[in-house]
């Protein structure tokens, strides 16, 4: 069932609150993939109800070519939903989340500038703002985001926390094609020649994981990596980092349990990924 508008929405939620029922919800922008429906397969097997939110969110795009290009796929979506059984798809209706007059943002500091926050001004409070709505709007006692937006998951946790919403965040693996590239919807924004180098990205960073698993350092080995990037076609690396699993500090040696993560551009798309080390 689709609902584009939230007292309908609420008008439901209540009902299965009152039956004691465990409501998910997975957030998305739509455009679904096998990542997206992992993450509802874990909300099927965690929670009494489904909620799946499709909103393209327009205050976490810093760049208005990227929202306009931005692929919007509702009636796919919807039918690629159909064999998991979830109860509602939300589609809200734009005012549903900003209504005229709408002037709240919500900022998680430290946490969002770095890595993609240091490149993409205001996405996260976009994130931030957003997020807690469709918690709020939803009712969810669980939610289910993906590991490949790994700095998102922190600080959508971190929000969650400080603004005390009774919700449990539960991160899942990033889901990839045969080749190692991770799923995302940008995916579909690469060209024949640039989807051929993407997989390169994580097939370095596996090689690095591996290199840091064995005492190797960032300072050493970041150089020849972000050259066979760019020799490899990649336009440009934003980033490419060794971060503490929790909490993000800037790693030289993983020294603690640590995660790779990188953001590049290849053909005009911008593709970001992360790995345990
Ligand atoms: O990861 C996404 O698709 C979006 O950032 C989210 C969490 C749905 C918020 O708009």
């Amino acid at each position: 069932m689709i609902i584009r508008r939230l007292d309908e929405l609420r008008a439901l939620v209540t009902g299965w609150k009152r039956s004691g029922e465990v409501v998910g919800v997975v957030p998305t922008m739509g455009a679904l993939h096998a990542g997206h429906l992992s993450l509802v397969s874990g909300a099927k097997a965690g929670a009494d109800r489904v909620i799946v939110t499709i909103f393209v969110n327009p205050r976490q795009f810093n760049n208005p070519d990227d929202l306009a290009n931005y692929p919007r796929t509702e009636f796919e979506d919807a039918k690629k939903l159909e064999p998991y059984g979830v109860d509602v798809i939300y589609v809200p209706d734009p005012d549903q989340i900003y209504p005229q007059g709408f002037a709240t943002t919500v900022t998680v500091e430290g946490l969002t500038d770095i890595l993609c926050g240091a490149f993409r001004p205001g996405h996260f409070d976009g994130v931030t703002t957003v997020v807690p709505k469709l918690f709020l709007q939803t009712g969810a006692d669980r939610a289910w985001f993906g590991e490949k937006d790994y700095q998102q998951l922190q600080v959508v946790r971190r929000m969650a926390r400080d603004l005390d919403i009774p919700i449990e965040v539960v991160g899942c693996e990033t889901v990839r094609e045969a080749d190692g590239l991770a799923l995302s919807s940008r995916n579909l924004l690469l060209s024949d020649e640039a989807r051929a180098v993407a997989p390169t990205l994580s097939r370095i960073m596996r090689d690095m994981a591996g290199a840091l698993g064995q005492g190797g350092s960032m300072a050493e080995l970041t150089p020849g990596a972000i050259t066979a990037l760019t020799d490899a076609g990649f336009d440009k690396v934003e980033y490419l980092e060794l971060r503490a699993a929790d909490g993000l500090a800037l790693l030289d040696t993983a020294d603690r349990s640590a995660r790779l993560l990188a953001a590049a551009w290849i053909g005009g798309v911008r593709l970001i990924d992360n790995i345990p080390v």
